[in-house]
């Protein structure tokens, strides 16, 4: 039997909205975090030969511990109570097959914390051996929850073969996909640093001298179009093509991205470490925000080519897998929902009604009805004969939605009801039968 979970609703906002949306903060505060703990021990071992080093030090750790911890770890919950709320089958899948790596990253986490806040309450008193410890353990520790952790989300993408944890866990974008987020993370570091170089009360040649400093860590930016490259040559032939002009959307996005990487890096690696350049705070407070820009657009990327799955070949983003579709098809979508709908009043007719449990069930995680990707709007100008078609035939509509996992009566179902709701959601509306062909269109597309 196909699991059922109950499913929250947001409103006018899609589900995969609301998740992208925390995630892209959160993961722009973990790479920060990240970041920041080698730039840290980095500042730390040369405060012999820079004696500002260590003052700021001691200032920019407050600000990460501020804004990485307090922020992260709140973004960071907050995905989980997302995540069980829109997708509970994919998070359930992931951690069933990486229960232990995933407990792993979870250690790391813990150490960071313990060594951040260690280095907060007792940094200052400490031995410089003692210091330096500690800032490389949190830098380690740190990272080592990336190394983690991006085994897993790489995995939703490039599966890879078989179904041992390691082959899962080094899947084929492993390692572009760790090297690009280590570089974006070093980045982001050296430009956080510049922002807080800049408030520190120092004469400006010193503050330029830290600066320089800080700005080594931008180096391994120009690495970045290379490990792009990488990641996009391991990806599937279809997500490519879609970041490459197959999806207009995407490929701005991508376009976005990149182009906000190359200015930064531009800046980073001729301005600051070719040019010995001087920035200050608000320009690399700009230049900072481009770089939140660049990780929500590339983000934004990563996430959309995964569609219609949500871990490639085993999970569609409806929480269906692609083996449950032909019997789905047999017994309809809503026979087994055992979840009322939270408005059922609101429908005038049983058929509407079951129309409102397939579109939750089928629709529901890519489109609104009148909100982001409207069904309303995207289905305007159709005729109902030609809705049907692309109902029935919805993996070949467009290939980033998954076969409709419902049978006949489901597609005539969610037709009146899009029908009704462009209407104005009438208070009476007619019931339907439905056609033979329906049957005959979901035959001929097929359950794969
Ligand atoms: C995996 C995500 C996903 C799922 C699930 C999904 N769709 Fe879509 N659908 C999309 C995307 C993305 C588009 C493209 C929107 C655009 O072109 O702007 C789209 C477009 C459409 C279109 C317009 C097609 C066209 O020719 O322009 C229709 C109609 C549609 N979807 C109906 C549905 C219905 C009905 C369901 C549920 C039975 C559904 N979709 C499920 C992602 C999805």
């Amino acid at each position: 039997m196909v699991p059922y979970y109950p499913v929250n609703d947001f409103g006018p906002v899609m589900k995969g909205m609301v998740i992208g949306g925390i995630g892209i903060v959160h993961v722009f505060l973990a790479q920060f975090a990240i970041g920041g703990g080698m730039l840290l021990w980095y500042f730390e071992k040369k405060h012999r030969d820079e004696p500002d080093a260590r003052a700021f030090v001691d200032g920019f750790f407050q600000v990460l511990v501020l804004v990485s911890f307090v922020l992260g770890a709140l973004t960071g919950v907050a995905m989980w109570f997302v995540t069980i709320q829109v997708g509970a089958r994919t998070i359930g899948l992931m951690i069933d097959r990486f229960h232990w790596l995933w407990a792993t990253e979870w250690v790391c986490f813990s150490v960071e914390v313990a060594a951040g806040y260690a280095f907060v309450r007792a940094g200052k008193r400490l031995p410089d051996r003692a210091r330096l410890g500690l800032l490389a353990l949190y830098a380690v520790a740190s990272w080592g929850s990336l190394f983690w952790i991006n085994g897993i989300l790489s995995w939703q993408l490039t599966p890879g073969h078989g179904t041992s944890v390691w082959a899962g866990f080094f899947n084929p974008s492993f390692w572009p996909s760790l090297l690009y987020r280590t570089c974006v993370a070093m980045a982001l570091a050296a430009l956080a640093a510049c922002v807080v170089i800049n408030t520190m009360d120092l004469p400006r040649e010193r503050r330029a001298a830290l600066i320089r400093r800080a700005s080594h860590l931008a180096a391994p930016m120009a690495a970045m179009p290379l490990l792009a490259l990488w990641y996009l040559a391991v990806i599937p032939e279809d997500s490519r093509a879609w970041l490459l002009g197959g999806s207009m959307a995407m490929t701005m996005f991508v376009g976005i991205a990149a182009g906000a990487s190359l200015l930064i890096g531009g800046y980073a690696v001729i301005g600051l470490l070719g040019k010995h350049l001087y920035v200050n705070g608000a320009t690399a407070t700009l230049l900072l925000a481009l770089a939140f820009g660049a990780t929500a657009a590339g983000e934004f990327v990563r996430e959309g080519a995964r569609k219609p799955y949500t871990v490639r070949g085993q999970l569609y983003s409806t929480s269906i897998a692609p083996d449950e579709v032909a019997h789905l098809r047999e017994v309809g979508v809503t026979a087994d929902d055992p979840y009322p709908l939270r408005d059922a009043a609101r429908y005038p007719t049983a058929q509407l009604a079951r129309g409102a449990k397939v579109e939750r069930s089928l629709c529901d995680a890519c489109h609104t009805m009148h909100g982001a990707n409207a069904l309303v709007e995207l289905t305007r100008s159709l005729s109902d004969d030609q809705l049907r078609l692309d109902v029935a035939k919805l993996q070949k509509t467009k290939n980033f939605m998954p076969p409709f996992a419902g049978d006949a009566d489901d597609v005539e179902a969610v037709v009146q009801l899009i029908r009704w709701e462009t209407a104005g959601a009438p208070h009476t509306w007619p019931e339907t039968t439905t056609a033979g062909e329906i049957a005959r269109w979901l035959d001929e597309a097929g359950t794969r």
